[in-house]
Order: C-alpha cells, then structure tokens, then sequence
C-alpha cells in the first residue's frame, strides 16, 4: 500500500508527524511525504524537531501570498506529485488552504481522501476563515473521516456522513505532546530561564487568526496592555506569528511596554514546555485551545467562535470573543480571583490518549486488507 500525506503549515506538521513515523514503521506501507512550503521558517521548525525529511518540496512560499495564490500554486503543485506516484490514499490535516488544495487535486484523480482532524464545526462560514469552509468543503470529497471526538463525528452525521466512513480516533496532536513537554525543561533562550514563574504571572500569548486581523487584534493586544501595565508581577511572553499583518499590531500596541516580552515564533519543543510552566494562556489557535487544557492551563480563547467547545465544556477554557472590555474582565479575574482561577486550572483532556496516529494507521492497513 501507498500513502501519500501533504501539509504546508505548522499545526498541519506537527499533527501529522506521528502519523509519518508511525507510517514510516510498517514494512508493508510506503509513505510519500509532500509538503507545499505555505510556511516556510515556521514548517521547516516542525520538520527538523521531528526529523522528517520531505519526498516532496513544493516551495510555493511568497511573503504576503493571497489565498488565491497558495490555492493555485499548490494544487499545480500536488497534481504533478500525485500522477507521478499514484497513491492509494492521500491523506490531509485539519483546514489550512493547503488542506483544501490537497484534497481537491486528490479527488481530480479520485484517488482516496483521508481527512485528520475531521468534523470541527462553529456554524459559522466566515468564523474562522477561511478554514471553516475549507473543512466543509474537504468533507465532501473525503473517504475515511477521522474524528478528534465523538463531538465532530457528531456534527457529520448531522450534515448526512454515513456512520461506515466515520472514525474517532483522538488528535494526533495528543500524541505529539506526549514526548515534549519535561518539568526539568531547561530552554535555549536566557530570557525565558530567567522568568520567575513559580512568583510572578506569566502569561503566554499567540494570535493570527485572519478574521481577528485590523481592529479585533487591536481591541486584543490594547485590552492585554491596560490591564497588565501597572500590575508589576505580571508578565506576557509573546512569540509573534511571523505574519507582518500581526507583527505591525503588536508592535504598535505593545512597543514600550517593558512587560511584554517579543520572541520569534518558538520550536514545538520550548514552545510546549513554556505552556506547561505559565499562569496563563491567552489565544485564537486551534492547537493551543487543544495543547492548554492536557497541561491543566486556563485558557482564554480570543475569537466569536470555536469549534473545540470540549475545552470551554470541561471549564478550562473560556470564550471570550474580540471585545476589549470583556477580555480585561475576564483577564482580571483570572489575575485576582484565586478560586476562579482554581476552577480552571485542572488538567482535562478530552481531545484523545495520544494513541490516535497508531489508530489511524490500523484503519487504513485494514481498509486495504478488505
Ligand atoms: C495559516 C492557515 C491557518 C493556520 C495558520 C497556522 C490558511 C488560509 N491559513 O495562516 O489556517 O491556522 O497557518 O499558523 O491556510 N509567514 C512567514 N513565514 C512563515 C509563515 C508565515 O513569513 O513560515 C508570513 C508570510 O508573510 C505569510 C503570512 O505570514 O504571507 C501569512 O501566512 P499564511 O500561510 O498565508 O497564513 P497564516 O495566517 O499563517
Ligand atoms: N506553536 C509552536 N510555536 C509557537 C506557537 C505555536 O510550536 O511559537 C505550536 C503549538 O504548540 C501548536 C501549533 O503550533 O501545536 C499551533 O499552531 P498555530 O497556532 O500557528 O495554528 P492553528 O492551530 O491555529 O491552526
């Protein structure tokens, strides 16, 4: 059997990467692994960590690339490696625009789809965008959906799946976090050993999601700011997405501010270990809304919507949308009001036990052997 797998950012990356090694195990499969490049610095991070050398290197990055851009120049791309090598499945992660071209040059050659992380759902077509679209529309050309939770097979079958196609399996990203995260962690970064995190509030901060892009990412940042500014125990670590869109809010908004602490996007390795010793985490990720909760962080989730209600459910996460006076009420408490914050920091994982890679290749191997 062959299996081909794309991806071309890094959460796709680090979610797929158990899934190659674990592929990369079996005597019987041959693994194909393309990337598109639609990360660059931040892919190659992922790669190197997890010593995956690409079959395949599609390069299309461009700074500033449009969505059009990444949809064409990927799809060219995957449909020239897919002729070539003829897979029996493909399979694709989550709902990156590469996602999306992946699936679709696949179905051009209706060679099978399998879709990670299927069946997340807000509801809301422009919330995230554009990913939420894409996942509906990789859906409907996808043969195996693997489910996270039994939440997303949930809302499949209310969009009319058939049950046979459907697996829950966990994330992936729960096996991944397995290996990284060590109480003893000791970081390549001075400033980040030097923090005091046993005395001081440190919080951890990302954003880059496109629809919080303009006023919604300056509402974010300028309610972070005022609230912490005169509070001198507190602190915000800030690795910054490598976007310039969120690069020019930040800094606008935080420049002067000696308790903000910029860093480049950090590896997976560091950047685990450093959830795993903060106060707080403050995000519009996906991965992180999954990561937080396993290592009993609070978290308050920065976007209208999300579809990981599992986290929110099990009260580790709280939904606290792009308005800046909601986000400084909600951050105050958790600064101030110790049993609040207690009520949240327990350690809850709803999203699988790190078996789902090994999961999803049995499934495959015994789909083949039908
Ligand atoms: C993309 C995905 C999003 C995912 C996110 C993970 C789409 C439409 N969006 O968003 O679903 O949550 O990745 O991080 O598929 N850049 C670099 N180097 C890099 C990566 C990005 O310089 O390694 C800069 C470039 O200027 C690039 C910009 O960031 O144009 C935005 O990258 P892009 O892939 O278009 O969107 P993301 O916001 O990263
Ligand atoms: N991550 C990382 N370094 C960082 C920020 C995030 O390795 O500086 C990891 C994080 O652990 C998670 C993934 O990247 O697994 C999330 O990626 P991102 O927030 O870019 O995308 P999303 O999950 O929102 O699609």
């Amino acid at each position: 059997m062959k299996i081909a797998l794309i991806f071309g950012t890094r959460p796709e990356a680090i979610k797929m990467a158990p899934i190659v090694k674990e592929l990369k195990r079996q005597d019987d499969i041959e693994t194909i692994v393309c990337v598109t490049g639609q990360h660059r610095e931040m892919l190659d991070q992922v790669l190197d960590v997890f010593n995956i050398e690409p079959d395949y290197d599609l390069d299309i990055f461009k700074p500033g690339q449009s969505l059009t851009d990444i949809t064409v120049n990927s799809l060219q791309g995957i449909e020239k490696v897919l002729e070539k090598e003829n897979p029996d499945v493909l399979l694709v992660q989550g709902d990156t625009t590469t996602v999306f071209s992946g699936a679709l040059a696949a179905f051009y050659q209706q060679i099978k789809i399998g879709h990670v992380e299927a069946g997340l759902r807000t509801g809301n077509i422009y919330s995230p965008y554009p990913e939420e679209a894409n996942r509906k529309m990789v859906g409907t050309i996808t043969n195996y959906h693997f489910c996270p939770t039994d939440a997303n097979r949930q809302n499949l079958l209310k969009e009319g799946y058939k049950d046979e196609d459907i697996y829950i399996t966990g994330n992936t990203v729960i096996d991944a976090l397995k290996y990284t995260v060590k109480d003893d962690y000791v970081f390549a970064d001075e400033k980040l050993n030097a923090l005091d995190y046993e005395n001081e509030k440190i919080i951890l901060l990302t954003s880059h999601r496109r629809e919080n892009l303009g006023q919604p990412m300056k509402n974010i940042f300028s309610a972070v700011r005022d609230e912490i500014k005169d509070r001198k125990d507190v602190k915000v670590v800030f690795p910054i997405h490598l976007n310039p869109k969120v690069r020019d809010i930040a800094h606008e908004v935080f420049d002067g501010i000696d308790q903000v602490i910029f860093i480049e996007p950090l590896d997976y390795l560091p950047f685990t270990n450093l959830m795993n010793k903060v106060y707080l985490v403050m995000t519009d990720s996906g991965g992180v809304q999954e990561e937080a909760p396993s290592l009993g962080k609070p978290i308050l989730v920065l976007r209208n919507e999300t579809e990981r209600m599992e986290g929110i459910e099990a009260n580790t996460a709280r939904l606290v949308g792009t308005d800046y006076e909601v986000i400084r009420k909600n951050l105050r408490e958790l600064l101030d009001d110790k049993s609040a914050y207690d009520q949240m920091a327990h350690a809850q994982n709803p999203y699988g036990d790190g078996t789902a890679a090994e999961q999803i290749v049995k499934i495959l191997k015994d789909l083949a052997a039908k």
